[in-house]
């Protein structure tokens, strides 16, 4: 039997790539860009695993293209909506993903974007830079207090739960939501409400929910409305969660007070596009798991989980659990 060729859609750490190369052939798109979607087609087309990025679509047509020889999809990312899952599990094809690793650099980040819009960091720098600053002016640059104030958080998974430990230390009242109260939300201090009870009472409202079909434009025109005009809007999740144009008018008409966002609605976000013109929306690049570290342990993750898939063994972390559970058969 000839060695496994695995497809990886970009470049990585060497630590995951080193993990792989002792065993199968890798055959590596080696660029910081993705494949366009007839290079991925092609380059899938006979693999045993595909080891993808958050911005590789993983569909039925990639699946056919793949082949039946495809045994395992492994993303280096936690979030897996670029995926098809049923899909995948229709096939008996498990999808490796990477949690755990990069929820204590994402809370970073969160909070890290928090602060900064709270105090408008990004114009306070921008001010110093076009020599704006005369004098010590009482009124000028004056933001928000982080300390003592609400925070609502949509979404207490790892992520959002690592936020919440993080501004305890603030001072902050922890609210949260989701489809359901969590058994850990007591050790974080967070309290259960409605989705419009947090977004009436919080000063912040930070994202922490995976972008499915229910969660696709939650922070729409009336969820906006809904916001006290002196919050602050922070998004790490994904940027589909927030209705970009409701933002951006509620952003420009002062309906709430600022946004800081790690993720957009399309990504990248072109420079031309209306909410980079905002004073008050602070963008970066969906850099939240951006540190060596957890870059680092994401693609060691990842190419584990590949490799477990190709041993035909179950993988560690898994998005489909599904697909190792007997089909289930209608009663006769
Ligand atoms: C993820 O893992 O889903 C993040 O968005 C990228 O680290």
């Amino acid at each position: 039997m000839g060695v496994d060729r695995v497809f990886v859609t970009r470049r990585i750490p060497d630590e995951g790539l080193d993990l792989l190369r002792p065993v199968c052939a890798v055959d590596l798109w080696d660029d910081d860009l993705p494949p366009p979607a007839d290079v991925l087609r092609e380059r899938v087309r006979g693999a045993a695993g595909l080891l993808c990025l958050l911005t590789d679509p993983v569909d039925e047509a990639l699946l056919d293209a793949a082949g039946p020889g495809l045994r395992v999809v492994s993303q280096m990312a936690v979030g897996v909506d670029n995926i098809e899952l049923a899909a995948c599990t229709r096939r008996g094809i498990p999808v490796g993903h990477t949690p755990g690793v990069l929820t204590e650099t994402t809370a970073d980040l969160a909070v890290a974007l928090l602060l900064a819009a709270a105090r408008r960091l990004p114009e306070a720098q921008a001010a110093v830079r076009a020599g704006e600053w005369t004098t010590w002016k009482p009124l000028w640059l004056a933001g928000r207090d982080v300390h003592g104030s609400t925070v609502g958080i949509v979404g207490l998974g790892r992520i959002g739960r690592a936020v919440a430990r993080r501004l305890r230390g603030f001072g902050c009242r922890i609210l949260y939501t989701g489809p359901r109260p969590v058994p850990e939300a007591d050790e974080v201090g967070a309290r259960f409400v409605e989705l419009e009870e947090l977004l009436r009472r919080s000063d912040f409202v930070t994202l922490h929910c995976p972008l499915t079909p229910q969660t696709r434009h939650l922070i729409d025109e009336r969820a906006l409305a809904l916001m006290k005009p002196t919050a602050i809007l922070v998004n790490t999740s994904r940027g589909a969660v927030v209705d970009p144009d409701a933002l951006h008018r509620a952003l420009a008409s002062g309906r709430i007070a600022a946004a800081a966002l790690d993720v957009t609605d399309p990504e990248p976000l072109p420079p031309d596009h209306p909410l980079l013109a905002l004073p008050n929306c602070l963008v970066v690049p969906h850099i939240g798991s951006a540190s060596v570290a957890t870059r680092t342990r994401m693609a060691v993750m990842a190419a584990e989980n590949l490799l477990a898939g190709l041993r035909g063994e179950p993988l560690r972390h898994c998005a489909n659990p599904e697909v190792y559970r007997p089909p289930k058969h209608p009663p006769r």
